[in-house]
């Protein structure tokens, strides 16, 4: 496609939210970047947070975690390029050990996948011995090789409901453990410091961690109460990383292509997710007869480290090249592959 087509479409689709001159400049570089990808039989896989001239331009596939990994999973590629946080980028590297990963950015970190070490998995196993693990795929490769299976923000209940265990450890995100306990009927308990026993009293229970979203977790539901009392028939869409008292208030939740989904199926006045806010542009340009509501404080800085101008940097230099020591990645692989087995 000529850089003028790939500025055209662009502009069809983003003038309400990226200065012209600046799709100028993407549109060139998006060009560059699909030339070197062909020439280099290059996959580049994108998450929806991806900011909004890059999303509509040079991905061949965009996604949630899950559907990510699914595609990562069977990618024919030689060089998969990854749009995203690094956690998404090693996932892929542990699915497909023999192909090039490369991520854009030298750290894109995650507040989820820093809360957390091996070390700290070790201890809740010897804490509370027998007990599943399950842990959010916004972990790194040392911590899913500590686990017994993966999940993600669209699976997570299913995961849990799929062991065979009245007991779960949960790890790392506090508020998401928080809302799965709510669809799966388990309590949940936190060790602390001093560290605590399961609940033998309670039935069926989570045991989690103190990780958070340094995103999600700044939706309150004062948020909700201001916005619906502005409009009222707004359709409030929120990632299950935010708070259960957020979640609880909002019409719907899901992962981010399940919130996606919800906005192209159902026809409201108006939408307002709460979420990372590059996704709302996306999701405008792609429904422009849809009304989205901003409440766009929270960019992700770890997915706003991915750019156009990085990405054609990491195919020209085939950088940042991700590895997984061998012993990791084949016990990580075990989680995620039986994650995926669930769907
Ligand atoms: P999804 O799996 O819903 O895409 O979420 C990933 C993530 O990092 C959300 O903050
Ligand atoms: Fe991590 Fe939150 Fe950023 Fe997602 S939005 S990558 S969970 S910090």
């Amino acid at each position: 496609m000529s850089i003028e087509k790939i500025y055209q479409e662009m502009k069809a689709k983003l003038s309400d939210v990226v200065p012209d001159v600046e799709l100028r400049i993407k549109a060139e570089l998006a060009y560059e970047i699909n030339k070197l990808k062909k020439e280099k039989n290059a996959v580049i896989l994108g998450h929806n947070y991806m900011e909004p001239a890059l999303f509509h331009s040079i991905p061949d596939y965009v996604g949630d975690s899950l559907g990510l990994s699914r595609i990562a999973a069977e990618a024919e590629q030689d060089i998969i390029v990854f749009c995203g946080v690094r956690f998404m980028a090693e996932t892929a590297k542990i699915l497909n050990p023999e192909k090039a990963v490369l991520l854009p950015a030298k750290e894109a970190g995650c507040s989820l996948a820093a809360s957390i070490t091996a070390e700290d998995v070790r201890a809740l196993r010897k804490q509370f011995p027998g007990v599943p693990v399950v842990t959010y795929v916004n972990t790194y490769a040392d911590v899913k090789a500590e686990t017994d299976i993966c999940c993600t923000s669209s699976n997570a209940a299913a995961v849990v409901d799929s062991l065979d265990s009245d007991t779960v450890i949960f790890l790392p995100d506090e508020y998401l453990a928080r809302n799965v306990a709510q669809e799966t009927g388990k309590h949940i308990i936190f060790p602390t410091l001093t560290g605590v026993e399961a609940d033998t009293t309670i039935d069926a229970q989570l045991i989690g961690w103190n990780g958070r979203c340094e995103v999600h977790e700044q939706f309150t539901t004062q948020d909700i109460a201001d916005i619906r009392a502005q409009y009222p028939d707004v359709v409030i869409l929120a990632h299950p990383e935010c708070s259960p008292e957020v979640v609880e208030a909002s019409d719907f939740s899901g992962s981010t292509s399940a919130m996606i989904r919800h906005v192209e199926e159902t026809t409201a006045p108006r939408y307002l997710l709460l979420t990372e806010c590059a996704m709302g542009d996306n999701i405008a340009a792609a429904n422009p007869e849809k009304e989205m509501l901003r409440l766009c404080r929270v960019r992700c800085p770890h997915m706003n480290e991915i750019t156009l101008e990085d990405t054609l940097a990491s195919l020209q230099k085939e950088q940042y090249v991700i590895e997984v020591p061998e012993e990791i990645r084949v016990k990580a692989a075990q989680a995620v592959e039986r994650m995926i087995a669930i769907g």
